[in-house]
């Protein structure tokens, strides 16, 4: 199969829609990262995604929803939600982030229904809901009929792609159409948040919608889930959050501290680990690029490209770059990937951490 790149006309959005209700999949832009999206009651739909991605089935998927679906009653119209399984404070509570926060980059966990095929929520008793804000997502939902279960649209622990270019080089060879929607705003994807029984809130995965937003909104604190916690009955709640994921091909080096701070012992490590590569890709969150560039070569004596995300340090334009960034660089003549974290991140730099922190092969 080759992929066939279309702009989203509407005939090109009920020809997308028309291969959904087929049970094909089908890329479609968001405006968090480009989805790989299926019909979410379709079986066979759902087991095309986890084969195509080459994703265990133990990483749940997230269900789409059409722009009507806004409150917990609509959801539960939609048999996708059991409001029954929600305390008071606890539906409060989704219906006030649903109000505030959709549609955007904002993913609740919530109880499922029986009718939610279980290979979409990887047998958990909760299914991942979000509403795009995208206009060509919107559209497509409403064109299918259907919501739309879609992962990120890349091979299973690689970087999310951000542009229909980026999908068609992730899944080219392996689905029919990607519809084009430009490149992808927010640059990261959702911000997933467990909503449990009694309303007690957990970020699951930072994203697009920052923390503390989300906690100004429910003025109640709001919990990050510890990926690192060897606590069985966690990890059943994020199946998903793998430490190694978000990778490029070539070696990634994280840097602890900024780059224009590393101790001695660091610069060393550094000259270790570049070993033979002729040729270094620098990603810098904040920024001169040809500063950054200069300092690297003096310590490491070998030709650096730096990639600066965003010059002035805003993070919201940061995480816009970030995968795109990232991209460029592993697919440029580089040999090894030196990228400098965000130090003491808010906003969006929690998302932009947590991505680094899983994309890199090593820590210094
Ligand atoms: O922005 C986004 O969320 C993008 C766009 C396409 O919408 N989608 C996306 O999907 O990032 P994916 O599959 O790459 O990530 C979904 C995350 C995974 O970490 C998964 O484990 C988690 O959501 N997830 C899904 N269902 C869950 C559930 N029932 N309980 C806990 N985590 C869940
Ligand atoms: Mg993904």
């Amino acid at each position: 199969m080759n992929a066939t790149i279309l702009s989203p006309t509407d005939q090109n959005i009920a020809a997308a829609a028309k291969l959904l209700r087929e049970g094909q999949v089908v890329g479609m832009p968001t405006e968090t990262v480009y989805g790989l999206a299926g019909s979410a009651f379709n079986e066979s739909a759902l087991a095309k995604i986890f084969s195509v991605k080459e994703r265990p089935t133990f990483d749940p998927l997230i269900v789409h929803v059409g722009s009507d679906a806004k409150s917990l009653a609509k959801l539960a119209a939609l048999a996708l939600v059991d409001p029954t399984r929600l305390s008071t404070v606890a539906a409060q509570r989704v219906n006030l982030l649903i109000e505030r926060f959709w549609p955007g980059p904002l993913t609740l966990v919530l109880p499922k229904t029986a009718r939610v095929p279980d290979l979409a929520t990887s047998g958990l008793s909760t299914v991942a809901i979000r509403m795009p804000r995208h206009s060509i997502a919107q559209s497509l939902i409403s064109a299918a009929g259907v919501p739309l279960a879609a992962p990120s649209a890349n091979r299973f622990g690689r970087i999310s792609p951000t542009s229909a270019a980026d999908v068609f080089d992730e899944l080219g060879d392996r689905i029919a159409l990607i519809l084009d929607g430009g490149r992808a705003d927010v640059g990261v994807e959702s911000t997933v948040v467990h909503v449990s029984e009694s309303g007690e809130l957990t970020v699951l995965r930072p994203g697009g919608l920052a923390i503390e937003e989300l906690a100004q909104t429910v003025r109640a604190e709001v919990r990050t889930y510890n990926n690192r916690a060897k606590d069985a009955a966690e990890n059943r709640v994020a199946p998903g959050m793998l430490e190694s994921h978000y990778a490029p091909r070539k070696p990634l080096v994280l840097l602890s501290c900024p780059l224009f701070l590393l101790t001695q012992l660091q610069q060393e490590a550094l000259r270790q680990l570049a070993g033979s590569a002729r040729q270094v890709g620098l990603l810098m969150i904040s920024g001169s690029e040809q500063e950054a560039a200069a300092r690297l070569e003096a310590i490491l004596a070998r030709p650096v490209t730096a990639r600066c995300l965003s010059r002035s340090g805003d993070l919201s334009e940061a995480a816009h770059h970030l995968f795109a960034e990232l991209r460029a660089l592993d697919g440029s003549s580089a040999e090894l990937l030196i990228a400098e974290n965000c130090s003491e991140p808010t906003g969006l730099g929690h998302a932009i951490a947590d991505r680094l922190g899983r994309a890199c092969s090593k820590k210094i």
